[in-house]
């Protein structure tokens, strides 16, 4: 079949030039863009990457119109139903689901790497009690880069290998000593016996003093979390981990990187943000009148947990986990929940309002599992934590697809310069 050319032509008589449609298994064409400035001596200007591919990937697949999420072509709605977080993560790692063994192999090396250094517990004690848990993060995981030299030869693949194992295992590990710094809690050591999920709850929420249970509803709630957050295709932090990765960066450094990204209340920032704007309104009766602040342009309130660059149609994760919080409601006899309600009739009253239904404005991931790790005890400033903590699987396995794409490069974007044109310096005593 003859290639399919994609033609550009210019208004000012210049001659016209052809470039390459590429086409993936599913999802929109491309328009192989690469040659245009070595041919037109012009770039692409598209700020927000609003049509921008900037990478092929074979790992997770977004419809946003029909409200499609799939990893490895499996929907996540199979996945969050009837698996485990840590079958997800090698489904997402690997291409391809594990077999029991495999899965038992996975299970065990990750189970092996959840302790951290020893002395990375008093790096901790550097910071102030009430840092934001993401601002720990940022550092913590920065520093793993200082605590395991062994592994950060990214030419290595098997370096490359022990990096993720070592990051996915520790977040859990991590994070918790986050939490437990923070309310001046001892460090809970990890439990091999534990499940991955478990684990980090035992973590967060055990203590020496006492024999802690894990509660089986509870656990696939949050089980379920880590799953609809693992992966999310070239969002603004796998977009960074990829942009740090492409200078040769450790994979330490360009997780960190990650999380600083995912911090933003544009993205991971908004499950702790919806918490906050559900605080603030306290009551349903004052919706109608935070609704009028959102809609005014002067007043720049956002309906956070509502909008997405990529679906304009409801967050398929949204569905999942509207329904996880009226299990978990329903278990810890929380039905009458005043935030649970507060959202529900938030939620109502945007989806029937013309502002909302007219620019595509739905609810995503982001809208209810804040409600979901409240009625967890999880407090609010981890929230956007557990989400680098499920992250971090994907994170890793879109850094990792970069070196085996050979059209892989440094990522070096060009810009369109507006600035003043070359003047000639003046000496400070004849500046006006
Ligand atoms: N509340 C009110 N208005 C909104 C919202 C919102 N949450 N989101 C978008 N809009 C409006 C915009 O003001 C714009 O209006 P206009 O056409 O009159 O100018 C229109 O909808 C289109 O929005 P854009 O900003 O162009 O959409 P973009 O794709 O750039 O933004 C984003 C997506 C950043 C997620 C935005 O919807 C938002 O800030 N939402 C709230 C924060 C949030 O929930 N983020 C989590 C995203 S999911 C995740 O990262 C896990």
């Amino acid at each position: 079949m003859a290639e399919k050319l994609a033609t550009l032509s210019f208004s000012d008589g210049k001659p016209s030039v052809d470039f390459p449609v590429l086409g993936g298994t599913m999802g929109p064409e491309v328009i192989d863009v690469r040659a245009l400035y070595a041919k037109t001596g012009m770039f692409t200007y598209d700020p927000g990457y609003l049509s921008t591919a900037s990478t092929r990937s074979k790992i997770t697949y977004i419809d946003g119109d029909e409200g499609i999420l799939l990893y490895r072509g499996y929907p996540i709605e199979q996945l969050a139903e009837r698996c485990s977080f840590l079958e997800v993560a090698y489904l997402i790692l690997n291409g391809e689901l594990p077999n029991k063994q495999q899965l038992e192999q996975f299970v065990d090396i990750v189970v092996h790497h959840t302790m951290v250094h020893e002395q990375l517990s008093r790096f901790y004690s550097g910071f102030r009690r009430d840092a934001h848990p993401m601002a720990v993060l940022c550092g913590v995981i920065g520093a793993l880069s200082a605590f395991y030299h062994d592994s950060i030869d990214i030419n290595d693949p098997r370096s490359r290998d022990i990096s993720a194992f070592r990051l996915i295992a520790k977040l859990p590990t991590i994070t918790a000593m986050t939490y437990k710094y923070n309310v001046g809690q001892p460090f809970m050591y990890p439990k091999n016996s534990l499940s991955y999920v478990e684990n980090f709850l035992y973590m967060t929420f055990g203590t020496p003093c006492e024999e802690w249970k894990p509660n089986p509803v509870l656990t696939r709630a949050m089980e379920r979390i880590l799953i609809l957050h693992a992966d999310h295709e070239q969002n603004a932090s796998t977009s960074t981990v990829r942009l740090a990765g492409s200078t040769g960066a450790n994979p330490f450094a360009c997780i960190a990187a990650g999380v600083a990204s995912l911090w933003g209340p544009a993205h991971g920032g908004a499950n702790e943000a919806v918490l906050k704007m559900l605080d603030q309104i306290g009551d349903a009766k004052h919706i109608p009148e935070f609704i009028k602040r959102v809609k005014d342009r002067e007043d720049h309130s956002m309906l956070m947990g509502f909008g997405h660059r990529v679906y304009k149609n409801y967050d398929p994760r949204a569905r999942i986990i509207q329904k996880t919080c009226h299990e978990v409601l329903e278990e810890l006899d929380l039905k009458d929940d005043k935030l649970f309600k507060l959202a529900m009739a938030l939620e109502k009253v945007a989806l029937e309002d013309d502002y909302f239904i007219k620019r595509k404005l739905y609810p995503n991931v982001d809208f209810y599992s804040g409600v979901v790790y409240k009625a967890l005890g999880i407090p609010v400033p981890l929230f956007t934590a557990i989400f680098a903590l499920a992250r971090t699987v994907g994170w890793i396995a879109q850094w990792n697809e970069m070196f085996s794409d050979p059209d892989s490069k440094l990522n070096r974007p060009r810009q369109l310069f507006t600035g003043p044109t070359t003047r000639d310096f003046v000496p400070v005593e004849k500046r006006k």
